[in-house]
């Protein structure tokens, strides 16, 4: 069933299981404060009629007589208000029998009274009660048989007393039908207020429905958009119900797709550009060795030049490996493949190695590379990968600085190790800085040394190491100024320490 209906269905269900129980109880509180109403009204007439009766001048005080031609003379007064009196009167003064006195029988026309009060009635009456009751149909007052089959009515008998003895009891009694239709006439009312109220429900259940539902088919479309391919939705969300929440949800998904399809893109494009960077860097040594072999081939070239030609092409394949290699390397460090011994030493040792093996290099480029630092400054990483990141940023430093100053500083930071390689060379511009990060980036391609074999992997792979050690690496560079590189190694936690431990008792 759809969604519509459902609402429908329960919206309605609600308002008609209200509408019954208002609709019953104020109908059942009009018909009994209608009875109630009624008995006092014709309380007040038995009253009224016994102050009547008893200020008159032809009401023989006293002597227990009442005149029948005077109580009808009453009773015309409310003949409006369709109501009848009857009036029994004490049999006489010594037994406790009463008869009616009023109306005669000949006068009793269609009125249901019996002849006389039954004895529970008078004796009720004489301690002042006064009663009230309805007469089932086919019955007189007090339950008797009626010989012709009496109408209900509703009654009050109030006894009359005078000087403290009760000489009479007066029968106020109204037709049931006539209060019914009363009661009648409310029902009616209720049930076209009803049958409104009904409608109206009906028409508030349809507007409710349908914009609940078309809340959740704006969803519906959003989800239909991000079938298609459309993840720039924003659905509108005040956060008040759960629908709300939903649409929340909802551009919190397409959000999340929308930041992977942009990742998934990036990557695509990474992927070609690696691919067309390796093919590009390949293609160089390949050249050359290809054009040696063919002119060894055929002879092209000269003998003295055979020794050269196969030197370079030596030198062309060691960089291919190398090429090969540092690949493989920099996805291994990348995926996690490759697993770090840590373990904490004095970084003075290995920096004075590094220093002695690149101080040649140095100058061949006319640079001075020195190491400031005070031994120990312990460290905490892989002895050969600290020795790998710290050689490729000085070696960078050399590449890039003519007739400068290299300097290599190791000092320690609050838990960590923290060491910085600063030039004087060419520098870099801002833009330059943000990309030497990628993979066969350089900044500059035409100054091409292929004195190092240049491939732009090394920094790639120093990061992924660094960041592997749970540590960080930073440059600050300005053109033709110089490039600071500062890195830090986070001392050993006690969790790396004891995993540490247990490698090398592993490894032992
Ligand atoms: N100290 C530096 N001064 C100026 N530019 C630098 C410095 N270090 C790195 N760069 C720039 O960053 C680029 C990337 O460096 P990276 O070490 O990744 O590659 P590479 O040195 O060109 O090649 P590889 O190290 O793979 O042989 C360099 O090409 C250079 O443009
Ligand atoms: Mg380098």
């Amino acid at each position: 069933m759809k969604l519509i209906y459902q609402l429908m269905i329960s919206f309605f269900a609600v308002i008609l299981t209200v509408i019954f129980i208002v609709g019953g109880t104020v109908l059942n509180y009009y018909s009994n404060y209608v009875y109630s109403n009624t008995f006092e009204q014709l309380t007040g007439y038995g009253q009224n009629a016994e102050q009547l009766v008893m200020s008159s001048e032809t009401g023989v005080k006293g002597q227990y007589q009442i005149s029948p031609s005077m109580i009808h003379k009453i009773e015309q007064v409310f003949t409006n208000q369709r109501v009848n009196f009857t009036i029994y009167s004490k049999a006489d003064n010594e037994s406790n029998d009463n008869v009616r006195v009023y109306p005669t029988d000949g006068d009793l026309g269609h009125r249901p009274m019996p002849d006389h009060l039954s004895k529970e009635y008078w004796s009720r009456l004489q301690k002042s009660e006064y009663i009230r009751d309805v007469s089932s149909s086919g019955k007189l007052l007090g339950g008797q048989q009626s010989p012709k089959g009496a109408q209900p009515q509703a009654y009050v008998v109030v006894p009359w007393f005078y000087q403290n003895k009760m000489f009479a009891a007066i029968v106020v009694s109204a037709r049931v039908a006539d209060i019914d239709s009363n009661i009648a006439q409310i029902e009616s009312n209720l049930f076209v207020a009803l049958i409104i109220s009904l409608v109206l429900a009906l028409i508030l259940a349809y507007l409710l429905a349908r914009y609940q539902v078309s809340r959740v088919n704006r969803v519906r479309h959003a989800a239909h958009e991000v079938a298609d391919g459309n993840f720039d939705i924003d659905l509108p969300s005040k956060h008040r119900d759960e629908i709300d929440d939903l649409a929340t949800d909802f551009n919190i998904m397409a959000k999340s797709l929308r930041d992977s399809q942009t990742e998934i893109e990036r990557q695509e494009e990474r992927r070609k550009e690696f691919m067309a960077n390796a093919a590009h860097e390949m293609r160089t040594p390949l050249t050359t060795i290809n054009g040696l072999l063919e002119g060894l081939a055929y002879d092209a070239i000269p003998e003295e030049s055979k020794g050269k030609s196969i030197e370079l092409m030596r030198g062309e394949t060691k960089r291919l490996i190398r090429l090969v290699n540092d690949n493989l390397d920099y996805e291994k460090i990348r995926t996690g493949q490759i697993k770090l011994s840590r373990r904490q030493f004095d970084a003075m040792g290995p920096l004075h190695n590094i220093v002695t093996q690149l101080t040649k290099k140095a100058a061949d480029a006319k640079d001075k590379l020195t190491l400031e630092g005070e031994s120990p400054v312990s460290v905490y990483a892989d002895y050969d990968r600290f020795v790998q990141i710290i050689f490729n940023v000085v070696q960078n430093a050399i590449q890039f600085t003519q007739d400068g100053q290299i300097t290599i500083k190791a000092e320690r930071g609050f838990h960590e190790a923290v060491f910085t390689v600063s030039d004087t060379g060419i520098g870099m511009t801002p833009d330059q800085v943000k990309n030497i990060w990628d993979r066969y980036y350089k900044a500059d391609p035409s100054r091409k040394n292929t004195k190092y074999g240049e491939s732009g992997l090394g920094l790639s792979i120093v990061h992924s190491l660094v960041k592997q050690h749970g540590g960080t690496i930073k440059v600050t560079s300005e053109l033709h100024k110089g490039t600071t590189f500062k890195l830090t190694f986070p001392d050993a936690t006690d969790a790396d320490a004891m995993e540490s431990a247990s490698h090398r008792k592993r490894g032992a």
